[in-house]
């Protein structure tokens, strides 16, 4: 421990107490204003504090489970699963992004989901879920179409797959289409509405795929 001197308490001391002067004549001054308020204003004064301070809380959580998300997403593999006891990393990253599915709002998402590890590029939109944003990876001017599915696991029977998704740039999912663990769809390639890109299927640049399981409509491409 470094050597403490009289003086070094003296001033530690004097800053507290200056710390504590200002605190205490603060809040004398907020009490004497608030006691001069109507019933009505003082009425208003708390719900407005109250519903400030519940929203500062929320949000702090928000980010907080958004990074919680990020710390223990990430990994890639297959994985023995049991629903009662599935692999810890996994069972603490699906918790965290329960509760930032309840508090995030549908306008936030993109950033919400960039907090939790996805690599979203400028200008892209993401009307859709990424059910594991720390697997996703999405480039600029991308649109992912109202209640498109991306995800990054899958789980059958006994085994859980985790595998990045990855998607370009101006590339457009339909609305309420599905994208497996392990897809590759290249810059400006179209999916369409309500297709299913199955597990490790690559589409390349700028071609249409739809249908279930989704296939290339324009050249018929298998
Ligand atoms: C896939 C899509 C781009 C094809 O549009 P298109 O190039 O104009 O093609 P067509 O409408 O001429 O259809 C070509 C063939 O594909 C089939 N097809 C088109 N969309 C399909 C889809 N979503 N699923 C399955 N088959 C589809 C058509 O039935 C047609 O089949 P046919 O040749 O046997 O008659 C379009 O239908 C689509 O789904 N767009 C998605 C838009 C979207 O959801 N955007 C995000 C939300 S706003």
């Amino acid at each position: 421990m470094a050597h403490q001197t009289p003086r070094t308490f003296f001033k530690i001391g004097s800053i507290l107490l200056s710390a504590a002067a200002l605190f205490g004549a603060g809040t004398y001054l907020l009490l004497d204003w608030i006691a001069r308020l109507s019933f009505a204003a003082f009425l208003l004064l708390l719900v407005s504090s109250l519903l400030f301070i519940t929203s500062c809380y929320l949000l702090l959580a928000l980010v907080l489970c958004c990074r919680g998300v990020r710390k223990w997403g990430g990994v890639e593999g297959a994985f023995s699963f049991e629903v009662a006891k599935e692999p810890a990393f996994w069972d603490q990253k699906m918790g965290y992004l329960r509760v930032v599915e309840i508090l995030a709002p549908l306008e936030l998402r993109k950033w919400v989901y960039s907090i939790c590890g996805a690599r979203i590029g400028d200008r892209a939109v993401i009307a859709g879920k990424l059910a594991d944003p720390d697997l996703v990876e999405i480039g600029d001017g991308t649109f992912v179409g109202e209640d498109a599915l991306i995800l990054g696991h899958l789980v059958e029977g006994d085994a859980l797959y985790l595998e990045k998704v990855k998607i370009g740039k101006n590339c457009t999912i339909g609305a309420r289409s599905t994208i497996m663990p392990g897809v590759e769809i290249d810059d400006g390639a179209i999916v369409g509405a309500c297709s299913l890109v199955t597990k490790n299927e690559k589409i390349p640049a700028g071609t249409v795929w739809a249908g279930i399981p989704a296939r290339d409509i324009k050249t018929g491409f298998l």
